[in-house]
């Protein structure tokens, strides 16, 4: 018994791992998106366009900020989390009252898919 549920317990894990980020191609796609999201209109990854280059950005941020930011971006600009914070003082907007980064209205799902994609980067 006690082996067959520590079996149940690695095969969940092992098939929820590349469940994690199985979304980042559509994420990938919609960051492409000039339309649809305008991302790459003001970022690339491994150079600074209008908003900060976002080579490694899945190492400055988790996921549910990404998802979070991507989605509620003024929302996140005004709450004090120090992810927010630390992106503040780097980009030395601590006194503006608004985020320059705005894109189209973008769902939970989307940015999911997005912040899968940048997690990677
Ligand atoms: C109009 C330009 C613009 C668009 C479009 C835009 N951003 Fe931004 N983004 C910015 C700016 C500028 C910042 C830095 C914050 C600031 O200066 O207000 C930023 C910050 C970010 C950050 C934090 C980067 C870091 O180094 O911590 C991420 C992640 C991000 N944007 C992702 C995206 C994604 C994903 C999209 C598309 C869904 C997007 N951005 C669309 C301008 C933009």
């Amino acid at each position: 018994m006690k082996k067959a549920l520590f079996a149940a317990f690695i095969a969940a894990n092992v098939a929820a791992a590349p469940l994690a980020f199985a979304d980042a191609k559509k994420g990938e796609e919609l960051f492409k998106d000039k339309g649809a999201t305008k991302c790459v209109v003001c970022h690339a990854i491994g150079k600074k366009v209008v908003g900060p280059d976002l080579a490694g950005v899945g190492k400055r941020h988790t996921h549910a900020w990404l998802v979070k930011w991507i989605s509620d971006t003024q929302g996140t600009w005004t709450s004090a989390d120090p992810e927010t914070a630390e992106l503040k003082a780097r980009v030395k907007k601590q006194d503006k009252p608004k985020s320059a980064h705005s894109t189209p209205p973008i769902s939970g799902a989307q940015a999911n898919d997005i912040a899968d994609f940048l997690m990677a980067q």
